[in-house]
């Protein structure tokens, strides 16, 4: 059987998810590849419930703790309900954002220590690692001021310009220490060559598998 691989996309907000997942997916459909698209937090419904919680206003004062916990709570339940089992039948996973994202943001944002992460980590993911990572980066400035032309902000979304400097520069040393994982795109560029920096990444990855 064809062995599937797990690809992850994270970046800043605004840094253009939306539009280069349509472009992953397209080249593993071109591939004749079997996949599952899914994001975090959520991919299943309790994922999808504590999603609300997180990005919702609800609850604005959560501790850094509980946020770090419910996102694994997340990735727990959608690692053993979807990501695993795709895996299992030989599908393709593309996942936008996993947790590289809890490093960059609950890590680097909110000053949690990386070695708590790296603890939950081992814990809920036994072992379990994307095996590619496109990192969409860009300035905060320019991911912010195209993530306001959207929509009301999110919890996140509310966060200072200082919060987003950490997690862009944490995005940025996670790729510095693991490059031949987490590959970065520079994502400020104009559509089309952001578009074609990914090409070359999955085509690359797809001929090394074959
Ligand atoms: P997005 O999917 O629209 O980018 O929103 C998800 C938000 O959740 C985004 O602000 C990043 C944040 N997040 C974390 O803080 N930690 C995580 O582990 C994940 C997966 C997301």
């Amino acid at each position: 059987m064809d062995q599937g691989s797990f690809i992850t996309l994270e970046g800043i907000e605004g840094a253009g998810k939306t539009t280069c997942m349509a472009q992953l997916r397209l080249l593993i459909q071109q591939a004749g590849k079997s996949y599952l698209e899914t994001r975090e937090p959520g991919g299943t419904q309790l994922g999808e419930d504590l999603r609300q919680l997180l990005l919702g206003h609800k609850h604005t004062g959560m501790t850094d703790d509980a946020e770090l916990l419910l996102m694994f709570a997340s990735r727990a339940e959608h690692l053993q309900q979807k990501i695993l089992p795709a895996l299992g039948r030989g599908q393709w996973v593309l996942c936008d954002r996993f947790t590289d994202a809890t490093y960059a943001y609950q890590g680097g944002g909110r000053g949690i220590a990386f070695s708590r992460i790296r603890a939950l980590e081992e814990w809920v993911q036994k072992g379990i690692r994307p095996d590619l990572t496109l990192l969409l980066d860009l300035s905060v400035e320019q991911g912010l001021e195209r993530a306001g032309k959207r929509s009301a902000p999110d919890r996140f979304e509310s966060e200072a310009m200082e919060f987003f400097r950490r997690v862009r520069q944490s995005y940025l040393e996670l790729a510095g220490k693991e490059p031949d994982r987490i590959k970065v795109i520079d994502a400020s560029r104009d559509l089309d060559e952001v578009l074609a920096q990914i090409t070359i990444v999955v085509n690359n990855f797809l001929q090394e598998k074959t």
